[in-house]
C-alpha cells in the first residue's frame, strides 16, 4: 500500500459521505468469537482496514476459519483452540490484547507478547491482567510475554483503576464464558462497549447496565453463534467534519448515530460552527466561516475523544483567539505538533497542555505522520493549506480509515497517491 499522498489544499469539501462501521467496535466484537466452542459469529458492516485483516489474521492463527467480503464477516470457530499468539502479529496492533481474555475463559491459558498499536505514549496493559487475576488467572511475564494460565476462572466484582476501553472490553468477555455474576466498576462507557455487550447478549450471556459505569454479567459455561450488526465509526464521521470546517466547505455525515458525536458537536457550537442534525446525519455548513478559539479536555466516553485530539488541533490551528487543549487521557499524544507547526501551526506544548494560537493561513510542506490520528489530522491540514503538502506514514492512515482517497475525492479533495520512493521518505 502507498505510503505518501500528495495534496494540492484550499479547496471547500462540499458533498455528503457515508460513515464506515466502527474500527473500534468491530475488533472486540472479532475478539468475542473465541469464546463459541463450535460455533459462528458473522458480523455486519465490518468495514476493510488493515487492523481489521490484522485481527482475521491473528484469530485464524488461532484456529478460526474466517470469510470476509463487501462488510460481511463470519468466524467459524473449532472446538480446539491454539492458545500463543505471535509477536509479528500482536506487535502490530495494541488491540490484539483483546484475544488474552477470550483465551483464558475458553482455553485456560494464553500467551501474549506484549502488544504494540500506535506511539501515544505509554499503554500498558496492567488493568486487564489485575481483573484477570482477581478472577481466577495466574499472570507471569517472562521475556516480554504475558503467561495467562487458571484451573478455572470464578465470577466476581472487577474496580478498574481507570475506565479503560480495552480494560472493559477483556473483562465483559471473560465474564460472559465465566458461570455465576461479575461486576464490573467504573467501566468504560463508549458506544462500542455497548455494541459488545450487545454482542454477547446474543450469544446468549446476559449483560446489564452498558453504557454505564457499572456493569452485570451473568456468564454461562457455553454460548451460541450469533449475527451482529457493527455501529457507525464515530471518529471516522468526525474526521470529516472537521474536514468541512478547515476547508470552510459544506459536508454531510449520514448513517451514524448523532448522540455519538455530542462532544464534538457542542465544541464546535461553541467554536460558532452551525452544526445541523437530522435523523442519522450531521452537517455543517461553513461557506466563509470564522470559528474561534476553545478550550477542550480529552476524557472518557461521553467527555470529547482522544481519538479526535489532533484533528480538532489541526482545526483549532485556523480559529480566531486562542485554544487550550489539555491531553488527559494518554499521555504523550503531541508527536503530530512538531508537524503541526511546520505547516504554520502557532502551537505551545507545556506538559500535557497545549495552546493553541490561531492563524489565517497554513502552508503546505512534507509531513510525517507519526500514528493514526495523527496522520488523519495532517491530511486536514494540507486540504486547508495553501500550496502542496505531502503526508508521508500514510500506513498508520489505512489502520483506520476505510477507502479514504475515494472519499476524499467524491467530496472534491485534490489528493494522489504517491508511488513508493524510499529515496524521498
Ligand atoms: C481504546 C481505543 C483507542 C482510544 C482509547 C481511548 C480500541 C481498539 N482502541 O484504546 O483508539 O484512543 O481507547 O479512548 O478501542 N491504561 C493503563 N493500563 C491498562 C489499560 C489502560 O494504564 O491496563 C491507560 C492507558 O495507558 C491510557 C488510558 O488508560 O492512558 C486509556 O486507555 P484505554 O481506554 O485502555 O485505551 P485502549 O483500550 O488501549
Amino acid at each position: 500500500m502507498n505510503d505518501r499522498m500528495i495534496i494540492r489544499g484550499g479547496r471547500p469539501l462540499i458533498g455528503s459521505i457515508v460513515t464506515q462501521g466502527a474500527k473500534n467496535a468491530a475488533l472486540p466484537v472479532m475478539a468475542s468469537a473465541l469464546l463459541l466452542r463450535g460455533g459462528r459469529l458473522t458480523l455486519k458492516r465490518v468495514p476493510d482496514l488493515q487492523d481489521i485483516h490484522t485481527m482475521a489474521d491473528l484469530l485464524r492463527h488461532l484456529g478460526a476459519d474466517i470469510t470476509f467480503a463487501g462488510g460481511n464477516m463470519t468466524i467459524d470457530v473449532p472446538d480446539e483452540l491454539k492458545w500463543d499468539t505471535p509477536a509479528d502479529l500482536v506487535r502490530r496492533m495494541r488491540a490484539s490484547s483483546l484475544v488474552l481474555g477470550p483465551l483464558v475463559a475458553r482455553c485456560g491459558r494464553a500467551v501474549l507478547p506484549l502488544p504494540g498499536g500506535c506511539a501515544i505514549g505509554s499503554r500498558p496493559i496492567d488493568f486487564h491482567l489485575k481483573g484477570l487475576v482477581r478472577m481466577g488467572a495466574e499472570i507471569d511475564l517472562e521475556q516480554g510475554s504475558v503467561h495467562a494460565r487458571t484451573g478455572g476462572l470464578s465470577a466476581t466484582r472487577i474496580c478498574l483503576d481507570f475506565p479503560s476501553v480495552g480494560a472493559t472490553e477483556n473483562m465483559l468477555m471473560t465474564a460472559a464464558l465465566t458461570p455465576g455474576e461479575s461486576v464490573i466498576e467504573n467501566a468504560a462507557r463508549e458506544p462500542e462497549i455497548s455494541n459488545l455487550s450487545q454482542s454477547l447478549r446474543l450469544m446468549g450471556a446476559t449483560v446489564e447496565g452498558d453504557g454505564t459505569s457499572t456493569i452485570r454479567v451473568v456468564g454461562t459455561s457455553r454460548l451460541q453463534s450469533a449475527t451482529v450488526e457493527i455501529i457507525p465509526d464515530r471518529i471516522e464521521a468526525s474526521t470529516y467534519l472537521l474536514a468541512g470546517v478547515m476547508t470552510r466547505g459544506e459536508i454531510t455525515v449520514t448513517d451514524i448515530v448523532p448522540e455519538y458525536l455530542q462532544a464534538l458537536v457542542c465544541k464546535l457550537e461553541e467554536a460558532g460552527v452551525p452544526v445541523e442534525t437530522s435523523g442519522n446525519s450531521v452537517s455543517v455548513s461553513c461557506k466563509g466561516l470564522k470559528w474561534n478559539g476553545v478550550t477542550l479536555k480529552t476524557l472518557p466516553y461521553p467527555g470529547f475523544p482522544t481519538d479526535l485530539q489532533p484533528q480538532i488541533m489541526a482545526a483549532l490551528c485556523m480559529a480566531e483567539g486562542t485554544s487550550v487543549i489539555h491531553e488527559s487521557v494518554f499521555d504523550s499524544r503531541y508527536v503530530h505538533v512538531a508537524e503541526f507547526k511546520r505547516m504554520g501551526g502557532k502551537i505551545d506544548i507545556q506538559g500535557n497542555t497545549v495552546v493553541v494560537t490561531g492563524v489565517h493561513k497554513l502552508m503546505g510542506t512534507e509531513v510525517r505522520a507519526s500514528d493514526l490520528r495523527a496522520g488523519a489530522a495532517l491530511i486536514l491540514m494540507g486540504l486547508a493549506a495553501g500550496g502542496e503538502t505531502v503526508v508521508c506514514g500514510l500506513k498508520h492512515v489505512w489502520r483506520g480509515y476505510e477507502s479514504l482517497m475515494e472519499k476524499m475525492k467524491s467530496i472534491g479533495a485534490d489528493i494522489e497517491l504517491l508511488a513508493d520512493d524510499k529515496s524521498a521518505v
